[in-house]
């Protein structure tokens, strides 16, 4: 088993060595901005705002899968291990390709349970919290647009993140 399933920043910025890498879909999940940052995009007592999954029956979402070579798993693991430190857990998920092949893929998820977890907000009230926050890898701002802009490209729509981008311009016109 060595395919890795990212649906936030693994897509745009995977920073380690693949074999291949293909567009997959996650059923049974929805991609939310509800996990709390303190250690990438906003720091402790301020956090950012970066994707989490969460179970949802009826809800899908495309991400990317990447096949590792065997050798390399193990160590690409324990750094991404060491870069989602703050309350994602792995969990390995079911994912399929546009030909209909599936795969068991493993992913980072922050459960509702975790200290990090922040919980639905109103929409202009996230993006005012992504607009504001900044942390050692950057701003908050800079993670949704990558996130916005390569799912854009890859021609996968995600209302949650539409709404979000758009609430973002909306605010930043009035600032
Ligand atoms: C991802 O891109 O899949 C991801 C990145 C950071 C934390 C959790 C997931």
């Amino acid at each position: 088993m060595t395919w890795i399933f990212g649906y936030g920043s693994i897509i745009w910025k995977p920073d380690f060595d693949y074999l291949e890498k293909k567009p997959a879909l996650l059923r049974g999940f929805k991609r939310r901005f509800w996990q709390g940052s303190t250690d990438h995009r906003g720091v402790p007592g301020s956090p950012g705002r970066v994707v989490t999954l969460l179970p949802e029956p009826r809800e899908q979402l495309w991400g990317m899968a990447f096949r590792l070579a065997p050798e390399v798993y193990e160590p690409v693991l324990a750094a991404l291990d060491y870069r989602e430190k703050n309350g994602y857990e792995r969990h390995f998920l079911q994912v399929e390709f546009d030909d209909g092949r599936s795969v068991s893929a493993l992913t980072y998820m922050a459960t509702a349970e975790n200290p990090h977890f922040l919980g639905a907000a109103p929409v202009d009230e996230m993006a005012l919290q992504i607009l504001r926050s900044v942390g050692p890898s950057g701003s908050n701002l800079e993670y949704l647009e990558r996130l916005y802009q390569a799912l854009s490209e890859l021609g996968f729509e995600d209302a949650h993140l539409s709404e979000l981008w758009s609430s973002v311009e909306r605010v930043r016109s009035r600032q």
